[in-house]
């Protein structure tokens, strides 16, 4: 099954073709310059550059993908922001219209989960770690499907805490790749910053990370080592805090697999770190690559061929800012 991917829910314009969970294409425009002046992304400008850049991307999809009949169009239905989405949906209800196939709405956290399958042959039941600037989501998937949200962040997501950390820092918009670049350089021991437990759930929380780094602060914005040393002693608060409740979890529900999704899967310490703790604790740990953890297109087109062929419906409901993820197997 040959599937067209859109994705549209934030602030990248992604086109992708997907061959039965085989990529073929994967074409992603990013905004990031576009919102960087305002610390965050403005909906309304989103929508403006979907608009002027989902159509080539598409072109540039298929034109790299090559020959092949087109079986149907998924577009991401949400979570995300609502002008976004509603773009990608008429997009894709356009072009599956005039190719006479059906056009299939997709749950961008379920492309998140699914994503590791486009480089890795997963063995269920697989525990999923979904962070990004949006979410921080542990799910229990026990096969493409079939889901169980365990836990989400209680205030902050990750990537929220690592922007707003970042402002503090005095470093630029999105935050995650400078204090990555960053905490290369510095000591991951200078300051011990809380790991935020949560005990008795499975949800996370980093507000309180976020305050005791302004309590250490004081005002000052920090520079040259310090700046590096404190950006690895967040990051290793970060990384840990996620990596310990999501191995205890995989423990308790007798997960095979942990997989990571979301722009914070990108994260270097976050994906060593899950690698030794999860391995070590007898799990295999797929990481997807940096580019298939971003918002993509490829996973948004996976999700859908796991969908049909499973035998499911095309799922063209409302487009839905807080869809929440539901099994459909
Ligand atoms: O999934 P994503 O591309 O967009 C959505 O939020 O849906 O995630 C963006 C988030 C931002 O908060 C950004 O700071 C964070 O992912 N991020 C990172 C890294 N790369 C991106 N955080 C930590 N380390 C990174 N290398
Ligand atoms: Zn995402």
């Amino acid at each position: 099954m040959r599937i067209l991917g859109l994705e549209t829910s934030c602030d990248d314009t992604s086109a992708s073709v997907v061959e039965d969970g085989r990529l073929r294409s994967n074409v992603v425009s990013s905004q990031t310059a576009l919102h960087a002046p305002y610390r965050g992304v403005v909906p309304e400008l989103a929508a403006r550059a979907h608009l002027d850049n989902l159509m080539p991307a598409v072109a540039k999809a298929l034109k790299d993908a090559g020959r092949g009949k087109l079986d149907a169009v998924a577009y991401t239905r949400g979570p995300g922001l609502m002008g976004p989405l509603l773009i990608g949906k008429v997009a894709a209800q356009t072009l599956a219209r005039l190719l006479d196939i059906p056009a299939v709405g997709v749950n961008h956290l379920e492309g998140h989960v699914l994503a590791a399958e486009l480089e890795h042959r997963l063995r269920w039941p697989v525990m999923a770690l979904v962070v990004s600037g949006g979410h921080t989501d542990l799910v229990l998937a026990k096969g493409p499907g079939s889901y169980r949200v365990l836990g989400r962040t209680r205030d902050d997501a990750a990537g929220e805490a690592y922007d707003k950390v970042a402002r503090l820092f005095g470093l630029g918009y999105p935050g995650g790749p400078e204090i990555d670049a960053r905490a290369a350089k510095g000591d991951a021991a200078a300051v011990a910053f809380p790991r935020p437990a949560m005990p008795g759930t499975w949800d996370f929380s980093f507000s309180g990370l976020k305050t005791s780094v302004l309590y250490h602060l004081k005002g000052r914005v920090p520079k040259g080592r310090e700046l590096n040393d404190l950006c690895a002693s967040f990051q290793e608060a970060v990384a840990e805090t996620l990596v310990d409740k999501t191995v205890l979890a995989a423990k308790r529900f007798k997960a095979k697999d942990i997989v990571l999704g979301g722009g914070v899967a990108a994260n270097s310490r976050l994906r060593a770190l899950m690698k030794e703790r999860g391995e070590a604790a007898g799990f295999a740990v797929r990481l997807p690559a940096r580019v298939l953890c971003t918002d993509n297109a490829a996973m948004i087109a996976h999700a859908a061929c796991r969908r049909l062929s499973a035998g499911g419906s095309p799922w063209t409901g409302p487009c839905d800012p807080s869809l929440p993820l539901r099994s459909w197997a």
